[in-house]
């Protein structure tokens, strides 16, 4: 949970997945999307500002090859994960336009192998990444050889991927993303439904097995 203004305006930090930690260093990637994230863009060099976390869960680190589905800035999440094991994901990763399409070059560099959409078909193929994902997925190759699936991005895209695998028994996890208040399970704002109730995101989460979601 990063400050991000210094007054009362907005009041609440607003919640950013470590995109990447070296040295001592973290890095965030985000969009501007309201005045919190426009507030953050505006900070520069020596400003100080107040961060609470790491909090909440992560992703399971995975044992061999991995697939990695991101929608626009859910790839911020699971940067990390393949930067980490380089040549071990296949990436799946679409975004609106060229313009939101982050980090590409580095993608291509860390995949072993990558698929990229975009929604206007400004750059790479046209439409929704859950379309060439859903074609892996039924794929004679990935039947023979299932792979375990890490996805962050957009609800709709999530519930999609919940269609595609329901049939299938594969170990897939999401993290999800709510508006938060307080970051550390207080206030009980950021719940999603979960198959043993709700959960909250900041705290049981935000990774969750995307067969324990209930999707509305
Ligand atoms: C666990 C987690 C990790 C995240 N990681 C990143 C990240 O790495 N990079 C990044 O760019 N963003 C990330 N987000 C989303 C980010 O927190 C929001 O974009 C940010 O809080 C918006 O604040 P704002 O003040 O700029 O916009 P606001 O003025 O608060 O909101 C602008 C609009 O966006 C909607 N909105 C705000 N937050 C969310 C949300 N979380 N989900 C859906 N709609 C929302 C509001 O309802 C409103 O319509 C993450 C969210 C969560 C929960
Ligand atoms: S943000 Fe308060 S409980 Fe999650």
């Amino acid at each position: 949970m990063l400050e991000a203004a210094k007054g009362y305006d907005p009041l609440l930090k607003r919640p950013l997945s470590i995109f990447r930690y070296n040295d001592g260093i973290i890095q965030f990637l985000y969009r501007i999307r309201g005045k919190g994230t426009k507030c953050i863009s505006e900070l520069r060099k020596d400003d100080v500002v107040q961060l609470l976390g790491p909090l909440g869960n992560c992703y399971p680190q995975p044992s061999g090859d991995f697939i990695v589905l991101a929608g626009g800035i859910g790839i911020a999440s699971v940067f990390s994960l393949f930067e980490k094991y380089p040549g071990r994901a296949y990436v799946y990763c679409g975004s609106r336009n060229c313009e939101e399409l982050l980090m590409l070059e580095d993608i291509k560099r860390l995949a072993k192998e990558v698929c990229v959409t975009t929604d206007d078909g400004s750059v790479c193929r046209a439409g929704l990444i859950t379309e060439p994902f859903r074609e892996f997925i039924e794929s004679a190759a990935f039947s023979n050889n299932p792979l375990p699936i890490y996805a962050c991005g957009p609800n709709p895209m999530l519930q999609v991927l919940s269609t595609i695998i329901s049939d299938k028994k594969l170990e897939c996890h999401v993290s999800l993303e709510e508006v938060m208040a307080c970051g550390v399970g207080a206030c009980l704002g950021c719940v999603c439904k979960t198959k043993s109730g709700y959960s909250r995101i900041c705290k049981e989460g935000p990774v969750f097995k995307i067969e324990d979601i209930v999707w509305d």
